[in-house]
């Protein structure tokens, strides 16, 4: 059996995680992204990924391939919004609720700041999970590298396997 990793990035952060995670646990990759994709850059972008966050907003996705019988374990990769996960992440797990209740769950959150454990407490709420296979909050990976990532995302993977 396999893992998945999901996930949904504006700027890159997340992805380049998500894709340090694949390979280090031969995982497949799985993005997502609304159809109506979010303003990317200055005031509107912060206004409306925010209100879409708070909102608990569930964009319509673009399509996406997710073979569920073919995987034990699933990586969400999200940045935080507005102190919570994505919106095009809670469209996924609505989407999948059925067939994600048997498999384990791991996330990860990329932040600028602060919010990543509140954002975590409430993807565990919609899972319905009590604990979590791993979890993982990084502070903008791609944008501001710290040494001390690769030894964290190391042990994110071996609690994976
Ligand atoms: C709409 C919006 C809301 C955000 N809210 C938060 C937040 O509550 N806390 C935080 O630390 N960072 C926040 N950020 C920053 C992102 O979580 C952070 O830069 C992340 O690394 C971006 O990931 P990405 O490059 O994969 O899109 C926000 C960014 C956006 C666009």
């Amino acid at each position: 059996m396999k893992t998945a990793v999901v996930y949904y990035t504006m700027s890159g952060n997340t992805k380049l995680i998500a894709e340090k995670v694949a390979e280090a646990v031969n995982a497949d990759l799985i993005e997502i992204s609304p159809k109506n994709t979010y303003p990317d850059k200055g005031f509107r972008k912060f206004f409306w990924g925010g209100k879409s966050a708070v909102m608990g907003d569930k964009p319509e996705l673009l399509p996406y391939e997710f073979l569920p019988d073919k995987y034990d374990t699933v990586v969400f990769g999200t940045p935080v919004w507005a102190s919570t996960f994505t919106p095009p992440i809670r469209t996924f797990i609505e989407e999948n609720k059925a067939v994600l209740s048997d498999k384990d769950i791991a996330v990860f959150m990329c932040q600028s700041g602060a919010g990543g454990d509140k954002a975590i407490i409430k993807l565990k709420k919609i899972l319905e999970r009590d604990t979590l296979k791993a979890q993982l909050i990084l502070v903008d990976p791609k944008d501001k590298p710290n040494s001390e990532n690769d030894g964290r995302i190391e042990e994110f993977c071996k609690a994976l396997q």
